[in-house]
């Protein structure tokens, strides 16, 4: 199949071209390179592009005649997104927008597009389902559910096969080192904790240890890169059989710790992780763990990167690959 990797320049979406493009498929990436790399399009022709500007976007869908889309094209920080809400409802919600008027006017075809785990806020179970209620308490998380429910209306009077997949916390990176998760600035846990290892006078910050954890620290469930990438190509295969559109879960359903991830690290690298501990940080909840059966009933996805030791060799990998370029 012929697909339209709406931010595939970025993290998840380069893994996604990459993981498409060897096994068969045809990608091509559209992205405006806010966040995302040039060096990263590497399986397919690029377009230059923002997702809001509907002529370009418009033009590119009827240019190569897509069988579907993949939309990862977002602003991704919950707290840039509390600083700046403006760039997110902007962004996520009118970008969202503008990618179903375009399939609306120019042909409806399947969309797969990214959603997060930040659409439950601080869920009411310990094993987040589909079922839990939708409460996000930043704004990243509002603009998430927003889009979906426009994907669901849109859907309803314009019959665009669509699926949302909410992700928990993407990790690792491609393990031939071409592409990895390279953000500025870099926010997220994992590769904060392995630059800590690369730069010893730069402690990884610990936001919080008083939390209702076994250890006090927060719990995160973090999924490979490349086991999303997999889930992205099933769901538009699963659209293809005319299945009705819904929202699923993207996690391995095993909640790490902070310390836990710092411990890990250090077995991985066999070096110790300078680390400070400081206050919460606004908006963390304090467990976010997914129940992904739904992922397997429907997709039969099942993730390979089930250890979070394998999840940390391959961010590691990335990071002195990274440090040496
Ligand atoms: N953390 C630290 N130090 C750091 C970075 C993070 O202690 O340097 C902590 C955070 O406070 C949090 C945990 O590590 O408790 C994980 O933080 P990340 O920033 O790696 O990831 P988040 O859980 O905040 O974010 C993820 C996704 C978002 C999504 C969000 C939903 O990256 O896209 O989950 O809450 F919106």
């Amino acid at each position: 199949m012929k697909v339209l990797v709406l931010g595939g320049a970025g993290y998840i979406g380069s893994h996604t071209c990459k993981y498409l493009a060897t096994h068969g498929h045809d990608v091509i990436t559209y992205d405006n390179l806010s966040t995302g790399h040039l060096e990263f399009v590497k399986w397919g022709p690029f377009v230059y592009g923002d997702i809001r500007d509907y002529a370009n976007l418009r033009q590119a869908v009827h240019k190569y005649n897509p069988d579907g889309l993949i939309h990862f094209a977002a602003s991704a920080y919950v707290s840039e997104s509390v600083s700046n809400p403006g760039q997110y409802y902007d962004n996520n919600v009118l970008g969202s927008l503008r990618v179903m008027e375009v399939l609306r006017d120019e042909g409806v075809r399947p969309l797969v597009v990214s959603s997060s785990c930040a659409v439950y806020g601080v869920p009411t179970e310990n094993y987040i389902s589909e079922r839990l209620p939708l409460n996000p308490i930043n704004p990243y998380g509002r603009t998430k559910l927003i889009m979906e429910w426009m994907l669901q209306d849109f859907a309803h009077a314009h019959q665009i096969p669509w699926m949302a997949l909410r992700y928990f916390n993407a990790a690792g990176a491609d393990p031939e080192c071409e592409i990895g998760e390279w953000h500025t600035p870099e926010t997220h846990l994992i590769p904060n904790v392995l630059n800590a290892i690369l730069n010893p006078a730069s402690p990884v910050n610990i936001f919080g240890d008083d939390y209702p954890t076994s250890d006090g620290t927060c719990i995160r469930d973090y999924i490979h890169v490349l086991d999303l990438a997999k889930a992205h190509f099933l769901a538009l295969e699963y659209l293809y059989s005319q299945k009705p559109g819904l929202a699923v879960n993207l996690g391995t359903g095993q909640g790490k710790s902070i310390l836990d991830i710092i411990a890990t690290a250090e077995a991985v690298t066999a070096k110790k992780v300078p680390h400070k501990f400081c206050p919460r940080r606004p908006c963390d909840p304090s467990q976010l763990v997914a129940s992904a059966e739904l992922a397997t009933k429907i997709l039969n996805w099942i993730p390979e990167y089930t250890s979070i030791d394998k999840i940390i060799t391959t961010a590691w990998q990335w990071a002195c690959h990274k440090s040496h370029n």
